[in-house]
């Protein structure tokens, strides 16, 4: 309990990566699997991700980062994108395995696939849920990846449409997010954490 709150309250945007030190495929492809326990709506899980390691992509992402220097020294960076088509794609998957399991009796199949598509037709909310899973999922890589001893750093600050010709993603899908992924550069300090509001300032109980 004690280590899991640490992991996501010791957790800090690491704006300075150590660039010498390697995270190997299989520790990020654990950390993505691990993390796609996630929740999504109805289990769509509509995200996708392109994780980019080599040297030379990486100094052509920084460049789409408008130069943000820890894409470069991170060991990789993990671009999050919301597949505006996956209730479509992802919902047959889903159902095949609520039968196998027992969550749903097979002759419901085709009412419920009705009605979990029905959110996915209209594309403003197919955004919706789409970048909101999607955010889901990349939280989770957050704190997953502090587990293994690793950092991470969230970045909007892209040229999205750049990022998409660059990586080849479909325009019809949102990247909401570039994670930043490696150990902390061990001589670099950050800044103390900074204001956080209180309770008081955004929530109440009723
Ligand atoms: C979705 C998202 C986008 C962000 N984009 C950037 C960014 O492009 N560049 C940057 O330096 N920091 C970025 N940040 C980091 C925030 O500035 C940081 O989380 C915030 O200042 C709080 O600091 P902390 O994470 O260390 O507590 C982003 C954070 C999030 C969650």
């Amino acid at each position: 309990m004690k280590e899991c709150l640490k992991l996501i309250s010791e957790r800090r945007s690491i704006t300075f990566f150590d660039p010498t030190r390697d995270v190997p495929d299989e520790i990020i492809k654990e950390i993505l699997e691990i993390s796609s326990t996630a929740p999504s709506g109805y289990n769509i899980q509509p995200w996708e991700v392109i994780v980019v390691k080599d040297k030379e992509k990486k100094k052509q992402l920084k460049d789409i980062c408008y130069g943000q220097q820890k894409v470069e020294d991170a060991s990789a960076n993990i671009v999050f994108i919301a597949n505006t088509r996956a209730g479509f794609e992802h919902v047959d998957k889903v159902l095949d395995s609520w039968i196998d399991l027992g969550y749903i009796p097979a002759e419901n199949r085709d009412a419920l696939r009705e009605r979990i598509l029905e959110g996915w037709k209209d594309k403003e909310k197919a955004k919706r849920k789409a970048i909101r899973d999607t955010a889901f999922f990349c939280m989770t890589v957050m704190i997953t990846a502090r587990a293994y001893g690793l950092e991470t750093h969230a970045m909007e600050g892209f040229d999205e449409d750049k990022l998409k010709e660059f990586l080849n993603i479909d325009r019809e899908k949102i990247v909401p997010v570039v994670l930043a992924i490696g150990y902390k550069h061990p001589q670099k300090h950050l800044l103390p954490r900074a204001y956080r509001f209180k309770f008081e300032e955004f929530g109440e109980i009723i």
